[in-house]
């Protein structure tokens, strides 16, 4: 683990005051399983300002060589690596995180490709404070489709591999969706999605990135949305 003053931060406090009114911090867990690019999204609107009161208060990764890791590293945000890649490491890494979101005094999880599923047991002790980016179109409820802003009616695609199953399907319209994460893999209340057109040509890796990089707008603009609902300004 290495942790330093220079991680993207408002402050290195919870609670600072501010013309007599406390200023609050939303502290965030950034949970990564590879690439880490919307970890990068989140770390540049922080230091950018754009992402006020907001600080990543530690990133977990459960493999030692995603590339995110580095990314966090490289502006030294802390970083921690909890072996999960087999079922059997499953019971030993919640127990881990679940120690490390409480010394680090996270308000809320974002799982921004992260890999694994927590189970039931875990989720529940986190109420409306864990969100997960999905590459997909997710509805409302838990229907199995999902209409578009134009009206087509398309699958709800879940699990792994939905980027690919949309060009397989030959969706017009695919996309993203931040959700709270419930017991049940892909089908919490939807936080906020964003719409792409699949183009005649766009292979797996064409279309996963342009929907990345409206995905770093969406994961921080949701970020700021919760943080504004926390009522993290308090009078
Ligand atoms: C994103 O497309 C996200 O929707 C999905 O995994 C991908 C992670 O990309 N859950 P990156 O690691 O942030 O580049």
């Amino acid at each position: 683990m290495i942790g330093n003053k220079d991680c993207p931060a408002e402050n290195n406090f919870k609670s600072q005051p501010t013309n007599g009114h406390m200023q609050s911090v939303l502290r965030i867990a950034v949970m990564i399983s590879g690439n880490g690019s919307n970890l990068q999204a989140l770390i540049d609107a922080i230091e950018s300002k754009q992402l006020a009161n907001v600080e990543i208060a530690v990133v977990i990764s459960n493999r030692a060589d995603a590339h995110g890791l580095q990314r966090a590293l490289r502006h030294q945000c802390p970083s921690i690596y909890i072996p999960w890649t087999r079922k059997t490491q499953q019971q030993d890494a919640e127990a881990k995180i679940r120690q490390i979101l409480k010394i680090f005094d996270v308000d809320l999880i974002i799982l921004a490709g992260w890999l694994r599923i927590f189970s039931p047991g875990f989720i529940e002790q986190y109420p409306q404070r864990i969100i997960n980016l999905h590459p997909a179109l997710l509805p409302d409820n838990s229907t199995d489709t999902y209409v578009t802003a134009n009206g087509a009616v398309i699958p709800a695609l879940r699990g792994l591999h939905v980027v690919r199953q949309a060009i397989e399907a030959d969706l017009p319209i695919t996309g993203s969706t931040v959700h709270y994460v419930v017991p049940e893999v892909d089908a919490g209340p939807v936080i906020a999605r964003v719409e792409i057109p699949i183009l005649p040509n766009d292979t797996e890796d064409t279309l996963h990135e342009r929907l990345k990089e409206l995905e770093h707008q969406l994961i921080v603009e949701a970020v700021r949305d919760y943080a504004k609902q926390a009522k993290l300004i308090v009078p």
